[in-house]
C-alpha cells in the first residue's frame, strides 16, 4: 500500500497533479487521513499494532510529496532558465522623459537677458489683496478697469479688511518691491496670473513678466531701449522692430502698447492675416500717484514699467498656436515643438 502511494506521487508530472495526489492522500477526505481516523475506533491492542504502521505511511507519503515537489520545481526552474533568455543586445525601450516646459524655459531666458542689463528677479504672492492689485496701482474701487480684469475673488477679506483675490497681473509686485526696497530699483517679476477667461489665446491661469525701473532721471527713451534690447535678445534677431502705440493704463503715464513685427515665416503663420504686428506688452512711465502710494517722492524718483505675457512670447518664439495646450501636460505636444527628449 505504501508502495502504491509512493509510485503515484513519483508519477505526478507537474505541480497540479502532485497537489491532487496530496489531497487524495492527506487532505480532509484523503485516504491516509481516513486510515488515521480508524485508529480512534480500535482496541488498544489493535491500535498498538496498526498505529506505527499508519503513522509510518503518513510520514513516507509526506516526505515523498515534499521530495517530488522539490524535484518538479527544480525542473521547472531549469526549463525557464533554458527558454527565457534575455537578449542583452536588444535596444532598451524608449522612456518618455519630460523636460523643461516652454513657459519655464522662457522664464529662464528672460531672467538671463535681464540679468545682463542689471535686473534682479522679484516675486510676489499669487493670492493678493485688492489694495496691491488695484488701489495702489491707481485703480480706485469704482474704476471701470477693475471690471475689465475678470477678477477671481475669494469672497473674503484679509486681516486688514481688504478683499482677497488671485492677482490679475504681475503689477502688484511693483508695489511690493517699491515698499520693501529703496531705489534705485531694477527688477523683473515673472509669475502666474489669473483671469476668468478661456479661449484659444486666453487661459484662466497664464503667465506674465513685470519689469520695473525706479531711479533718477528715467525717461521714455530708457524704456524703449530696454524693450528693444530685450526683444532682440529674446527672439535672437536683429531685425525685430517695435511699434509703440499710445495707450492707457491707470498706473502709467504716458502709456504705450508695444507691438513687434518682422518677416519670419513661423511668425506669419502665428500672426495670420493681420498686419504683421503682434502686440506683446503694455508699458509706460510709472504714474507719480503709484510712486507716492509706495511712500516715495515722485519729484525725486521716476521710472518705467512694463508687463508682458510670457505664454504669448513662448507661442511666438516656438510657433505654437493654441495657448490651452500649454497646460494640458501632453508630452506629445512638447515633443512636437522639440521640448521633450
Ligand atoms: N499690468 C498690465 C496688464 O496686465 C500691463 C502693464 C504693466 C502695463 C506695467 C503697463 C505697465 O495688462
Amino acid at each position: 500500500m505504501t508502495g502504491d502511494w509512493l509510485a503515484r506521487i513519483e508519477g505526478a508530472g507537474d505541480l497540479a497533479a502532485l497537489e491532487a495526489e496530496r489531497v487524495a492522500a492527506l487532505g480532509k477526505q484523503g485516504a491516509v487521513t481516513a486510515l488515521l481516523k480508524t485508529l480512534g475506533g480500535m482496541s488498544p491492542e489493535e491500535r498498538q499494532a496498526e498505529g506505527p504502521r499508519i503513522h509510518a505511511l503518513r510520514e513516507a507519503v509526506t516526505e515523498a510529496i515534499a521530495a517530488r515537489k522539490a524535484a518538479l520545481e527544480a525542473a521547472e526552474l531549469d526549463r525557464r532558465l533554458a527558454t527565457e533568455t534575455l537578449d542583452m543586445t536588444l535596444p532598451a525601450a524608449p522612456l518618455d522623459i519630460g523636460t523643461v516646459h516652454p513657459v519655464a524655459q522662457v522664464m529662464d531666458e528672460l531672467a538671463e537677458i535681464f540679468a545682463d542689463m542689471g535686473f534682479a528677479v522679484a516675486t510676489g504672492p499669487e493670492i493678493e489683496d485688492d489694495w496691491h492689485n488695484f488701489t495702489a496701482l491707481n485703480i480706485p474701487e469704482a474704476h471701470p478697469s477693475r471690471a475689465m480684469h475678470d477678477t477671481f475673488y475669494f469672497g473674503r477679506t484679509d486681516g486688514e479688511g481688504r478683499p482677497m483675490l488671485l492677482r490679475t497681473h504681475t503689477s502688484p509686485v511693483q508695489i511690493r518691491t517699491m515698499q520693501s526696497e529703496p531705489p534705485p530699483i531694477r527688477i523683473i517679476a515673472p509669475g502666474r496670473t489669473y483671469r476668468s477667461d478661456s479661449d484659444a489665446t486666453h487661459t484662466p491661469m497664464f503667465h506674465q513678466v513685470e519689469g520695473l525701473v525706479i531711479d533718477k532721471g528715467i525717461t521714455l527713451g530708457h524704456l524703449k531701449w530696454t524693450l528693444e534690447t530685450f526683444l532682440k535678445a529674446f527672439f535672437e534677431r536683429d531685425d525685430v522692430v517695435l511699434r509703440l502705440r499710445p495707450s492707457y493704463f491707470p498706473f502709467t503715464e504716458p502709456s504705450a502698447e508695444v507691438d513687434v513685427g518682422f518677416s519670419y515665416e513661423k511668425w506669419r503663420r502665428v500672426i495670420g492675416g493681420s498686419d504683421g504686428w503682434m502686440e506683446v506688452l503694455g508699458s509706460g512711465m510709472v504714474h507719480p500717484k503709484v510712486i507716492a502710494a509706495c511712500g516715495l517722492d515722485p519729484e525725486e524718483w521716476q521710472g518705467f514699467a512694463f508687463g508682458c505675457g510670457i505664454d504669448r512670447l513662448a507661442m511666438l518664439k516656438y510657433g505654437m498656436d493654441d495657448l490651452r495646450a500649454f497646460f494640458d501636460g501632453d508630452i506629445r505636444w512638447l515633443k512636437h515643438y522639440g521640448f521633450a527628449a
